[in-house]
């Protein structure tokens, strides 16, 4: 079997997505562009990968720090011919085919680039071209062949002749080459044309000249191989990534409502039977067990959620982990490092922070509970808060198993409520509360005899 290496370009800007940030660091259903060309590269079961970074290159290879990438350095960014001169001290000792990839091309599947290769190698070509016809091809660089039928050469947009313009099969910008042909073919390319930069796409030209064989593949859904340069072409691509994603949750038993407006990132997982409703965001690494309900507007991020929970509309829950059976929301609020326990109820304008909930629990209406660690079978009174922050620091607050918190209680924190006490509506708690206490701290109220003719406050 002969050996398969993968170089992908990414050492671009991408000017034309006018940003600060190099383009294959923008986000496609969470992950940065650059991850989807390098999982496709990983599927062929290519031996090396070295990625071409420049512009940014220190925040591209932080973010891809993965241990099966080589990265080569492009100083200066003198088109993609010189790219991929730049890994060359990288493949110094490597002899087979090279596949090459661009960091902008995000939808290619690991599956084309496995026939791009078997074809490559059928064929015996020294460089393979992947190509497609677009019904709109302006921008990119178009194949060219003879009266046969064989491929001549590509040109780019800005040297084609109106005559040219006219083709609609276009270059992908994926090819596989014979390396040995690679890099000799690169050391005769020059940088006269249009844009003065060194194309690899004359790789193609030259291996005519030299009598190699040059071929080339065409993939039927163009969308496949679209080129990420400007946002309106990022948004496409997310929007496409975004409708694999949900349709391969819809094949394994996930209801989607409304699969036009849900939004879920790469590596969220979802259980059979469970549904989720419109405007919902599930990101980062989230977990949903099976049959649960997630109703509209929820946000959740970097969660695990159980099964059998009921998420309902508006809720935000992000770094937490919620148990099964347990009711969240509706307008409840679940900030990180917070653990509801089974059968717990969230109810609406709760607000929970590095908190954990034990089994059966309830905290239904309108309450803050920061810091705090609850037991089983605790009810929380409406409008009961954790007073956690002095202005300097963090205090916890301990509610033992069965204890019972009346509403608009405020627990001052450090402060420990003991196994199965009471606490009176309206208390300000300071101190420790024994187990089964009884526990009220209110002003008392006094009922005095009201004299006669005495005008009520506010009224004259
Ligand atoms: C390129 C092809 C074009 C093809 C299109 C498909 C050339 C000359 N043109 O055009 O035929 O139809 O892709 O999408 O190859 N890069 C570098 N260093 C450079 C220049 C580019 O690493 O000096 C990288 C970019 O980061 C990008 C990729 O190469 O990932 C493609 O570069 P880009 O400038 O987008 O090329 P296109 O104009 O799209
Ligand atoms: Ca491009």
């Amino acid at each position: 079997m002969r050996k398969l290496a993968t170089v992908v370009l990414a050492a671009g800007q991408g000017k034309r997505m006018k940003s600060s940030k190099a383009k294959v660091l923008h986000l496609l259903a969470g992950r940065p562009m650059l991850h989807y060309p390098l999982n496709a590269a990983r599927e062929t079961g290519s031996q090396k990968i070295v990625v071409v970074t420049g512009y940014q290159q220190e925040q591209v290879r932080k973010t891809f720090s993965d241990t099966d990438i080589v990265y080569a350095l492009q100083n200066r960014q003198l088109g993609t011919g010189d790219a991929v001169m730049s890994a060359r001290e990288a493949l110094a000792d490597f002899n087979g085919d090279t596949l090459l990839l661009c960091g902008d091309i995000p939808l290619i599947k690991g599956s084309t680039l496995k026939k791009l290769i078997n074809f490559h190698r059928e064929e015996e070509n020294s460089v393979t071209v992947l190509t497609t016809r677009k019904n709109n091809p302006a921008g990119y660089g178009r194949i060219v062949r003879d009266e046969k039928g064989t491929i001549q050469k590509i040109v780019e947009e800005k040297d084609a002749s109106p005559q040219e313009k006219k083709i609609s099969e276009v270059n992908s910008g994926i090819y596989c080459f014979d390396s040995t042909f690679l890099f000799k073919a690169l050391d005769s390319i020059s940088h006269h044309n249009a844009q003065n930069e060194y194309y690899l796409t004359d790789t193609i030209a030259i291996a005519r000249e030299q009598k190699n064989k040059a071929g080339f593949l065409l993939v039927p859904d163009e969308t496949e191989v679209m080129g990420i340069n400007n946002r309106i072409e990022l948004a496409r691509a997310d929007g496409e990534i975004r409708k694999q994603i949900l349709e391969r949750l819809m094949l394994r038993g996930v209801t989607i409502i409304d699969p036009q407006n849900t939004y879920l990132d790469l590596d969220v997982q979802v259980g059979k039977d469970t549904a989720i409703y419109p405007h919902t965001f599930l990101t980062g690494n989230t977990k949903i067990g099976e049959d649960c309900l997630i109703e509209s507007g929820c946000q959740i991020s970097e969660s695990k959620i159980g099964s059998h929970v009921t998420i309902r509309c508006n809720s935000v829950i992000n770094g937490s982990v919620i148990r099964d059976r347990a009711t969240i929301g509706p307008f409840a609020h679940i900030r990180p490092a917070s653990d509801i326990g089974e059968e717990v109820r969230v109810g609406n304008f709760v607000e929970v922070k590095k908190t954990s909930i034990g089994k059966k629990s309830k905290a239904a209406h309108l309450s803050y509970l920061g810091d705090t660690t609850i037991g089983s079978e605790v009810n929380i009174g409406a409008g009961t808060i954790t007073c956690n922050y002095d202005g300097v620091k963090k205090h916890p607050t301990v509610i033992e198993d069965n204890a019972f918190i009346g509403s608009n209680t405020e627990l001052v924190a450090p402060v420990k409520i003991g196994q199965g006490s009471l606490i009176g509506a309206g208390s300000t708690i300071t101190r420790d509360v024994p187990p089964d206490s009884l526990t009220v701290g209110r002003a008392k109220q006094v009922n005095l005899k009201k004299k006669p003719n005495l005008t009520p406050p506010g009224k004259s």
